[in-house]
C-alpha cells in the first residue's frame, strides 16, 4: 500500500504527531466542524487519540477511516485531511470524506486531494464505486462532487438526528466507468 500520494500542488501523507497542532485547531473550527460528524467541543485529548489510532492503521481495512494528512509541497504546512473507507458489506465500494482549514479553503486544494484518492481508490485499488455524502447547505462540499463528475443519487430529508437537530443528506456516486470516461 503507498503511504503518499502526490499531486502537483499537495502530498498526502501519513499523519505524524507533528500534525497535532494544525489538526486541532481545524477541527475546533465551528467553521470547518458544522456539518462533521466529530462531537464538539473537540478536545486536544481527542485529537491525540486519533492521530494514535491513524500511525498504525493501514488504508483499506473495510469499516475503518483512513485519513491522509494533506501537506502544501511548496510549505510543509499541514492543511487538513482527506480520508476513505471500504464499506464492510463490500470492499469493492468506498465512501470518501475531505476537510481543509479554513485559511486554505477556495484555492482548489480539496479538489486536487480528492483527484487523487479517486485515482488511488479506482485506479490502483481497482474498485468498482465511490461515494459521498453532505448536508445540502454545505454547497462548498458537493460543488467539488458535481465538478468532477459525481452523480447525485439521494436527497434525503431530515433524516439524521445530528447536533440537535434533523439534517438532510445529499449522497452521492461515482463508478469507476465513469471515473474512466472523464
Ligand atoms: C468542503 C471543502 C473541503 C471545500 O473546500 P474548497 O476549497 O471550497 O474546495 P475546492 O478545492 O474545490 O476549491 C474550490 C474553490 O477554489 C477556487 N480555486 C482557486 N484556485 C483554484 C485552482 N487552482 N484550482 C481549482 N479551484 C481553484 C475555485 O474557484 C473554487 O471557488 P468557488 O467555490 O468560489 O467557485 C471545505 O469547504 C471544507 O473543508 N469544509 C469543512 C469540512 C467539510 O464540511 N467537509 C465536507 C464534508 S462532506
Amino acid at each position: 500500500m503507498p503511504t503518499n500520494l502526490e499531486t502537483t500542488r499537495l502530498i498526502l501523507r501519513r499523519f505524524t504527531n507533528d500534525d497535532l497542532e494544525p489538526f486541532l485547531a481545524y477541527r475546533s473550527d465551528p467553521e470547518v466542524s458544522r456539518y462533521q460528524g466529530w462531537s464538539e467541543p473537540y478536545t486536544r485529548d481527542m485529537a491525540e487519540e486519533f492521530i494514535r489510532d491513524l500511525v498504525i492503521r493501514q488504508p483499506g481495512e473495510p469499516g475503518e477511516w483512513f485519513q491522509w494528512a494533506i501537506e502544501l509541497r511548496a510549505s510543509g504546512e499541514m492543511i487538513g485531511d482527506c480520508a476513505f473507507y471500504l464499506l464492510e458489506r463490500d470492499p469493492r465500494q468506498a465512501e470518501i470524506g475531505v476537510t481543509l482549514s479554513r485559511a486554505h479553503q477556495g484555492s482548489g486544494y480539496a479538489r486536487e486531494a480528492i483527484e487523487r484518492l479517486m485515482e488511488y481508490l479506482f485506479g490502483e485499488l481497482g474498485l468498482h464505486r465511490v461515494c459521498a455524502n453532505c448536508d445540502p447547505e454545505n454547497k462548498p462540499a458537493w460543488q467539488i462532487l458535481e465538478r468532477m463528475g459525481f452523480r447525485r443519487e439521494a436527497h434525503f430529508i431530515e433524516n439524521l438526528w445530528f447536533k440537535g437537530y434533523y439534517a438532510s443528506e445529499y449522497w452521492y456516486a461515482m463508478l469507476r466507468r465513469e471515473w474512466e470516461s472523464i
